[in-house]
């Protein structure tokens, strides 16, 4: 996607071959005038194509949750890069190797930021906030939460058998964060600035074995929806995606990924898995100016799989 202009692109060089066509037929014997007139909608639809449909130059964007190259993370990061975004990295501090995996891995970014964020850390949070200050000079346009845990056995056993304590585990990193994160970085936003989360359809809908992740997703959609309500006012819009299902490292510690993968790819109205780059792509978009009424909303990137009452093919 370098930038989303494909089909304005295409449609102004249909519309410059058809004057071209036109010019050469009506044209003649009156070269000079036909010309003038066909030269002027020409440099009009031209400068129409210069500027991009998602356009993130001069933004700059800090990223959370990339953890290797199937991160979901990684795959909007690469669609802000190219939409223009200026981009910043946090990595979870869980070791050295994966600061320099991740580091290696970001590289071709270029990020001017590259910052350690544990969630459930304040300290952290803060030192986010105070990189945002001292090396990105106080602005942050765009912020992308795309994190989430759960102990592995609350996602494997009876949901009614939830522990408090992995409970309060999954709900305070994979939506609580959302409030703390955004919180930190507000006096950072201006007006225009985007903030987008990663959720999935267990929020709503009963998946097997996402257990308290689903009670957690859907306390993240109605956070998007509160600080949107909180944040509009002065500017800013917060959103989510809802992607389909994707084999990433956390999605390995629900059980079924690959069967719920394929279900999606056979009964999905566009018959296919998604993949990053599709949720990337989509990502741009609500955090561009193209999405500049657009707060507070779910935007589902499954094939529709969400929309589907019934397998297709079910018959009386
Ligand atoms: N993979 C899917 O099928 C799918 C579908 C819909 C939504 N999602 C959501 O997308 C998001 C990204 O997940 P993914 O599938 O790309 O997996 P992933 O494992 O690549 O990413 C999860 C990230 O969360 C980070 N993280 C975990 N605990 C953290 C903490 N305490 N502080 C900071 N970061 C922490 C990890 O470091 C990792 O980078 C999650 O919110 C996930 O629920 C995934």
């Amino acid at each position: 996607m370098a930038f989303v202009t494909f089909g304005l692109q295409q449609t102004l060089s249909v519309r410059r071959a058809a004057c071209a066509r036109t010019c050469a037929v009506q044209g003649a014997g009156r070269p000079g005038a036909r010309r003038s007139a066909v030269s002027t909608t020409a440099t009009r639809t031209l400068r129409m194509s210069e500027q991009p449909l998602i356009d993130l130059r001069g933004k700059k964007a800090l990223i959370t949750g990339i953890a290797n190259n199937k991160s979901i993370a990684w795959g909007i990061a690469q669609s802000l890069k190219q939409a223009g975004a200026e981009i910043g990295i946090t990595f979870l501090p869980m070791n050295e190797k994966v600061e320099s995996k991740v580091r290696a891995l970001t590289e071709p970014l270029e990020p001017t930021l590259f910052i350690e964020l544990d969630v459930q850390k304040p300290e952290q949070i803060q030192g986010m906030a105070n990189a945002i200050e001292t090396q990105w000079g106080g602005q942050v346009d765009v912020f992308v939460h795309c994190l989430a845990f759960a102990n592995r056995d609350d996602l494997l056993g009876s949901f009614s058998k939830t522990s408090l304590e992995g409970w309060n585990t999954a709900l305070s990193i994979s939506a609580h964060s959302l409030c703390t994160t955004t919180a930190a970085l507000k006096p950072y936003m201006k007006p225009g600035s985007s903030v987008l989360t990663l959720s999935y359809l267990g929020a709503t809908k009963v998946i097997p074995n996402y257990n308290v992740m689903g009670v957690a997703k859907a306390a993240l959609e109605s956070s998007t929806r509160y600080l949107a309500h909180e944040y509009g006012p002065d500017g800013i819009r917060v959103n989510a995606i809802s992607a389909g299902p994707l084999r990433t490292l956390a999605s390995s510690a629900i059980g079924g990924i690959s069967g719920m993968m394929k279900h999606v790819e056979a009964t999905a109205p566009l018959r296919q898995a998604i993949t990053t780059k599709q949720v990337g792509d989509a990502a741009a978009f609500l955090l561009s100016e193209a999405a500049s009424g657009i707060t507070g909303q779910v935007l589902f990137v499954d094939s529709g799989y969400e929309i589907m009452g019934a397998p297709p093919g079910v018959k009386e």
